[in-house]
């Protein structure tokens, strides 16, 4: 009995005539001779040649798309077009039926919605079959690159009783009959009662555990399920995603920078030195799809070009002063688009802002600095100049902002009275504030939503389709 192999193995080495079993689902069944056998290890799927005569009547029968079958047989060179190699069936074993008229997956090309809308089976095709493995290398080089330079993974918690960003989106967790809620003398929600004993909730970032463990170890970063409440329907918004979130004692804001342009071309540069066959066939998905659009809406260049130029150009880094500077004396522009193009100081770039300098002005990522106090979390370290403060966030093509981070406020009493202007509870943080009070240094971190970075580098435009159970509001289905 031969060992199972991954079709990916027997299709990527040049050997033949040998024995192999391999265990996939049916893709295809053509002429009642050939199978495409696809097992999830790559979108090339394996074709097994079967002869009716040799086989069981009944069992034959059982060959339809979508079914799960076993076979053991020669791999030899193939003559039929499109592949090298097929494998000539000695025995087959149906694992598991399926009834092709109710399989909703068809080998024809279905569009992105309806998949969707059918999320438990979409991995069986080839867009999501290539996705899905590049958003797992993606995760591997994440740890890979943090791993080598000697950050500590840090496990922050998911349910907390704070708000890291202080802007309210979040979802509440609580045990408490909601037909029967206890209320306090007040006539509020007592959460006394509640499983904690306080009221909680799902984590909106794991920054500020983050800040205690570089406090101690120095270099530490997270990477887990972050949630916000924030009712944005957008193509670039989930209320479920996942952060990475570095936090490094002893940086300044422009450590910060130089790190998060390193690793990011890390994890883009791994992406193309490892999962070379899924992000050629995600760039051919994408050129099909840009065909579609008028001429001057397609984009200038390919997938695979557009992560090479990331990778060999510097980020451009400018402040937001300077950005509302070029956003005021850009002309207003016709194209649809990018129409409201005048800016004043002091109020928050709109995606079509942030478009615009990427993609019309600079050309490429962008690294913006030094926004106004007003706009930002309690955390950042205030600049001498009293108006603004030490935020970067990266603006990618396509994405928008792709990583918000900043140098934080290191000094007890600047942040106390920060905290208080901004209506931060400070006794409720006061562990994060011990930060401070104990041993206090410079520090600075950064947050990139990894379906962001999912998005960008499969080339794939909605963010739905690049997580693979999406949550989004009026959408927890799977
Ligand atoms: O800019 P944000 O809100 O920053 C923070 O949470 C900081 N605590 C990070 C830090 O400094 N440690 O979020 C960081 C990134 C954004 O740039 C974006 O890429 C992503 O998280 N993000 C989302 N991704 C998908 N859906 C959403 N609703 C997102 N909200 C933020
Ligand atoms: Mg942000």
């Amino acid at each position: 009995m031969s060992q199972r192999v991954k079709i990916k193995a027997i299709l990527s080495s040049e050997k033949t005539n040998y024995q192999a079993t391999v265990k996939g689902w049916v893709r295809t069944f053509r002429n009642n001779q050939f199978i495409a056998l696809n097992d999830g290890s790559t979108n090339n799927n394996l074709q097994v040649v079967v002869s009716e005569q040799d086989m069981d009547p009944a069992e034959f029968k059982r060959i339809t798309r979508g079914a799960a079958i076993s076979v053991t047989g020669e791999i030899i060179p193939s003559l039929g077009k499109g592949q090298k190699l097929e494998m000539k069936a000695a025995s087959l074993e149906i694992l598991g039926d399926c009834d092709a008229e109710a399989y909703p997956i068809q080998p024809q090309k279905q569009s992105l919605e309806f998949l969707r809308e059918i999320a438990h089976l979409r991995f069986r095709t080839n867009t999501f079959g290539a996705v899905f493995r590049l958003r797992h290398s993606l995760a591997f080089a994440v740890h890979q690159f943090f791993n080598e330079k000697g950050f500590v993974y840090l496990h922050t918690p998911i349910i907390t009783a704070s708000d890291a960003e202080g802007a309210g989106e979040m979802f509440r967790v609580t045990t408490l009959d909601l037909e029967k809620l206890p209320r306090n003398i007040d006539g509020d929600i007592d959460f006394k009662e509640d499983f904690f004993g306080r009221s909680t909730n799902l984590t909106v970032s794991g920054q500020l555990e983050g800040e205690l463990g570089a406090m101690a170890f120095g270099d530490i970063y997270t990477f887990g399920p972050t949630f916000r409440a924030e009712n944005s329907n957008t193509a670039r918004h989930l209320a479920e995603f996942w952060m990475i979130e570095p936090e490094m004692a002893f940086y300044d804001l422009k450590d910060n920078m130089d790190l998060a342009e390193e690793f990011i071309k890390y994890v883009i540069g791994y992406a193309l030195q490892h999962n070379r066959e899924d992000l050629e066939f995600l760039a051919q998905r994408l050129a099909d799809e840009e065909k579609q659009k008028p001429q001057q809406e397609r984009s200038e260049m390919g997938l695979i070009e557009k992560l090479e130029f990331v990778l060999n150009n510097q980020f451009e880094r400018i402040t937001y002063t300077e950005a509302i500077d070029i956003l005021k004396n850009s002309k207003p522009n016709k194209n649809k688009k990018f129409q409201y193009i005048v800016e004043e100081w002091g109020t928050d770039l709109q995606s079509e802002h942030e478009r615009y300098l990427v993609e019309k002005h600079f050309k490429k990522p962008v690294i913006l600095t030094d926004y106004p106090a007003a706009i930002k979390s309690f955390y950042m370290k205030r600049n001498d100049d009293g108006k603004t403060v030490r935020a970067m966030d990266i603006l990618f093509p396509g994405i928008g902002e792709i990583v918000g981070g900043s140098q934080r406020e290191e000094n007890y009493d600047k942040l106390v009275e920060r905290m208080e202007s901004m209506h931060v509870p400070v006794e409720e943080l006061s562990w994060y504030l011990d930060t401070r009070r104990f041993g206090t240094a410079p520090h600075a971190g950064f947050g990139l939503g990894f379906e962001r970075l999912v998005l960008f580098v499969s080339g794939m435009t909605n963010i739905r389709d690049v997580i693979p159970f999406p949550r989004t509001p009026k959408n927890a289905e799977f």
